[in-house]
């Protein structure tokens, strides 16, 4: 199997072959997510909730990703991979250009993920610009913890739901290449993953979006704070790391996962 680019993933959506993505941190779950057959690795910032013990994403630093995106880099071979710019590392156009040029100079990711929709318009376009590449997220932004008060489903009602729709467009005229959307209800995500070109990875956002992903840790059941309900324990299913990753790669691959138990309404 050839390196998977975002070209490979472009035509992945022009197929309808569903885009499998898992949360990796280090060199040794990497390798196992490979050899599994994933498409595609996030270093993500919950990083701060599963490795750091902290309470939500927030104190993660910029050091911190490039650490773990460099544990990440230094095993991977075929997947794309994705780090995200961690909580005010990207307030400015300058500074998320600083932030990025770090994660891929020294981390050596291959494309960075900001939350946020239209406030961040100009730093997408500030970045794509000078051949950053950028996934969006939007839906749920842990980021934003504090001015939501809890991690809850976002986009329910018309509004709430246009407004999603209109951030990611433009999100895609800024340049950015994939999207991810978290927590949002299926009908939504369908609406939105139609609309776009880009591909559209969801976690919490039902089955029609062109990908899933998932936190490793949660699919391994090993959950602090009690299992989400968009998650589902695959290691409970088969009894070894190599056999969860392979379950959540085909389950993605033939649509079982997310089921309607998964999914908002
Ligand atoms: O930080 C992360 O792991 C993420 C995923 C939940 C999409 O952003």
């Amino acid at each position: 199997m050839g390196k998977i680019t975002i070209s490979t993933l472009n035509r992945m959506k022009a197929d309808g072959e569903k885009i499998a993505v898992m949360t990796s941190y280090d060199a040794s779950f990497t390798q196992q997510i490979e050899a599994a057959g994933m498409d595609v690795i996030l270093i993500g910032d919950s990083l701060g909730n599963v490795i750091q013990g902290h309470e939500s994403t927030l104190p993660v630093t910029v050091d911190d990703m490039v650490y773990h995106t460099a544990n990440v880099m230094r095993v991977s071979r075929r997947t794309m991979v994705i780090a995200d710019m961690p909580f005010m590392s990207h307030g400015t156009p300058k500074q998320a250009l600083d932030t990025a040029g770090r994660l891929m100079k020294e981390g050596g990711a291959h494309m960075v993920k900001i939350e946020g929709g239209a406030p961040q318009l100009e730093t997408v376009h500030h970045l794509t610009a000078r051949a950053v590449p950028v996934c969006g997220h939007l839906g749920l932004m842990p980021q934003s913890i504090h001015q939501l008060g809890a991690y809850r489903v976002q986009g329910r009602g018309e509004h709430e739901g246009e407004r999603i729709l209109k951030d990611a467009v433009a999100l895609q005229e800024a340049g950015a290449q994939m999207l991810v959307l978290e927590c949002v209800p299926a009908v939504l995500a369908e609406e939105i993953t139609r609309a776009l070109d880009i591909p559209v990875i969801g976690i919490g956002a039902g089955v029609e979006t062109d990908g899933q992903v998932l936190v490793l840790y949660d699919m391994l059941g090993i959950t602090m704070h009690g299992k989400p309900s968009f998650v589902h324990d695959f290691l409970a299913d088969t009894g070894s790391v190599q056999g969860a990753l392979a379950a959540y790669v085909k389950a993605v691959k033939d649509a079982t996962f997310p089921g309607k138990e998964h999914s908002f309404s």
